[in-house]
């Protein structure tokens, strides 16, 4: 049997770079080589594209990669050979790689990939047109105020504190990993998450800080969709909220609970607003549904349609918790993409008119 090619795109150009690698380290090492044969593509921080010929942070060291617009065969070109993936899996996060416009690149170039596609990818990476959506589709979100740059000065401390209270929280409205956003007590806590958010996003967005538990549910697959059973972040009381550092640099920030103990009706509300986030969001294939869970009820917090896969990453162990092992996982994202793929290639694209042209 011949083995398919999977091409791993990693990397990118977001602030989530290191994090990407981390995450597609775990999946050219996980994946199923006797069905798979794994093709890593790294993405440097300038954005351009190299074949390695591991998963490897020094990516410019690898061969220089371009797109091959073949709509036939697409795939990617060195200076001597010609890579034509089965399938692609972006194992990117964050800016220029969750958000739509690499979906975007490889839609064009008729490459199929795992994950969702340009709409669910945009929708999900925007957090103020996410939540507007989902709170659109009778979805609890936690309650905002969003702002474009032109508004900054009219974002007032004490209008905040009257709707909110305090603490409250300032968000770049389409990063992640925590970058851009602060936990805010008072107004010069308030002016630098502003400076902060604002540099690196043009829309930024202030929340109600909800004093509750961090639940995430994994979801898997399209028809049906199936959500995984909670899991718990449980950070530990030196940080005041899941901060990039409590992410993905202390090893003891955190005590992760799969699954989270909670009472079944709870977990079954979870589970269900989980996969209707991921309808309403027009997600595809796999993401991470992340909520509160407060004496208030349950608030969606965000969507990741590309969640991480790294060691300490809650995605796989939710679904280790179901039975389902890291390798067993990559496959199933795979056919599930591959068998979306097929159902949306039979959708018609042909249309006879009497127009001209
Ligand atoms: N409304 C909120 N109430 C309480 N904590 C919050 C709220 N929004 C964010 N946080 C804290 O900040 C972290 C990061 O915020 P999040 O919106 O998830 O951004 P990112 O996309 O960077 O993960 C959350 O995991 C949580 O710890
Ligand atoms: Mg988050």
């Amino acid at each position: 049997m011949t083995r398919q090619k999977v091409a791993i795109l990693y990397g990118g150009r977001s602030v989530e770079h290191g994090v990407s690698i981390n995450s597609a380290r775990n999946i050219f090492e996980y994946l199923d080589k006797n069905q798979f044969e794994p093709i890593p593509i790294g993405l440097d921080l300038n954005g351009k594209w190299y074949l390695t010929s591991v998963v490897d942070r020094e990516i410019s060291k690898g061969d220089p990669l371009q797109i091959d617009a073949d709509p036939k065969q697409p795939g990617f070109r060195t200076k001597n050979q010609l890579i034509q993936p089965d399938v692609v899996f972006p194992v990117l996060h964050g800016t220029d790689g969750e958000d739509g416009s690499v979906q975007g690149l490889l839609t064009a170039f008729g490459l199929p990939f795992v994950g969702s596609g340009v709409l669910g990818s945009a929708l999900a990476m925007n957090k103020i047109i996410a939540k507007q959506m989902l709170a659109a589709a009778g979805l609890p979100v936690t309650p905002f105020i969003a702002f474009g740059g032109s508004e900054r000065h009219t974002i007032k401390f004490i209008d905040i504190v009257s709707k909110f209270g305090t603490p409250f929280m300032v968000k770049a409205a389409s990063l992640g990993s925590s970058v851009g956003v602060s936990k805010v007590k008072s107004e010069s806590e308030m002016n630098a998450a502003l400076e902060e958010a604002f540099r690196y996003d043009t829309e930024v967005l202030i929340e109600q800080y909800i004093p509750g538990r961090e639940i995430e549910c994994a979801i898997l697959g399209n028809n049906p969709v199936e959500a995984s059973m909670p899991g718990e972040i449980i950070i530990s009381p030196r940080y005041e909220f899941y901060s990039f550092d409590a992410k993905y640099v202390d090893p003891d920030a955190v005590k992760i609970q799969v699954p989270a103990s909670l009472e079944a009706p709870v977990a079954e509300k979870i589970r269900d607003a989980s996969i209707k986030a991921f309808q309403a969001l027009r997600c595809q294939d796999f993401a991470r549904v992340d909520l509160f869970y407060s004496e208030k009820g349950i608030f969606i917090n965000e969507i990741n349609t590309i969640p991480g896969f790294t060691n300490s990453s809650m995605y796989p162990m939710m679904w280790k918790e179901r039975g389902i092992g890291f390798s067993d996982l990559i496959t199933r994202l795979i056919r599930i993409a591959q068998q979306r793929t097929t159902e949306q290639g039979m959708l018609n694209r042909d249309f006879q008119s009497s127009l001209k042209y």
